[in-house]
């Protein structure tokens, strides 16, 4: 497995390798939920390149940046053995050259749920992705279906743009009680540790009551709010029902609906998600 920095580095080792390229855009700290990606990567593509960057962009004015969790050589050693071929790990002064003024801005699509709660949150994502999808020049990119909306903002932006790559979706992956893993789970006190995996109870409660004929949109919001308030612990910032798209909230649900939420355990904020079928 190589290891580079700069991009003429990255530039070369790309070249050096054979056939198709799939990659795999990562800020590190890595679970089995990237690992999974890159094994879907393997399963697709001839090579891997995986990407470690803690994005400043993408983080608000009071969110976790400087606290971001971060362990490189712990990472290199999960990729190597994952099979990975190169890893391309950018500092800022490479992904935001001094002056940089190019941001890439997507309209409706980042307006509700994480974007509302986020302002600028998706305008890091979709500028980096778009300078990583630059540099790298994948035949295949892969994303976790863990990020609902950057999934929607990335296909989105990609299509829009013209890259010529696929957009390859993964399976959220859980912990054995249901909580999707995710770097921030390191934060959660034990007591917010084991309230957590609620998140997933409230999705399948509302697969539970949508398989049994329900189309409320507001009655399944219900369902996963009082589901969550179950817990004390648990503060919700939202419950959303919405067009899998366009991510607008729906009356009526139909198939492919996203449920999803984001809640508060201490100052811990989590996200979840289902697609019905
Ligand atoms: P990061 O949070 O490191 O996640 C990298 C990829 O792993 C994303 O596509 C994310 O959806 C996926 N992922 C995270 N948890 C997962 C889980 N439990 N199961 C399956 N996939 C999971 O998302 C980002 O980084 C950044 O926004 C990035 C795209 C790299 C741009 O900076």
């Amino acid at each position: 497995m190589k290891t580079v920095t700069t991009l003429s580095e990255l530039r070369a080792a790309r070249a050096a390798l054979a056939g198709t390229v799939g990659f795999v855009p990562t800020m590190g700290y890595l679970h089995a939920g990237h690992i999974s990606l890159v094994q879907l990567a393997k399963r697709d593509c001839t090579s891997v390149i995986v990407s470690i960057f803690v994005n400043p962009a993408q983080f608000g004015p009071n969110e976790d940046l400087d606290a971001y969790p971060r362990d490189i050589p712990r990472d290199l050693q999960m990729l190597q053995e994952a099979g990975v071929d190169l890893v391309w790990l950018p500092t800022p002064e490479v992904m935001y050259p001094p002056g940089f003024q190019t941001w890439i801005d997507l309209d409706e699509i980042t307006q509700p749920l994480e974007g509302g709660m986020r302002p600028g949150h998706f305008r890091g994502v979709a500028t980096v992705v778009a300078k990583l999808f630059n540099a790298v020049g994948p035949d295949k990119a892969y994303f976790g279906q863990k990020d609902a909306q950057q999934v929607a903002v990335v296909k989105r932006m990609a299509l829009d743009l013209n890259f010529p790559l696929d957009i390859v979706v993964g399976p959220t992956q859980r912990e054995a009680d249901g909580l999707a893993l995710s770097s921030r789970n390191k934060y959660l006190s034990e007591a917010e540790r084991a309230a957590a995996p609620v998140l997933q109870r409230a999705l399948q409660a509302a697969q539970v009551a949508y398989a049994a004929g329900e189309r409320s949109a507001a009655a399944l919001r219900a369902l996963m709010q009082q589901t969550i308030e179950y817990e004390p612990t648990a503060r919700i910032q939202y419950v959303s029902c919405a067009h899998p798209l366009t991510l607008q909230e729906l009356d009526t649900i139909t198939e492919g609906a996203l449920l999803s939420m984001a809640v508060y355990f201490g100052k811990t904020r989590l996200i979840d998600n289902v697609i019905l079928d």
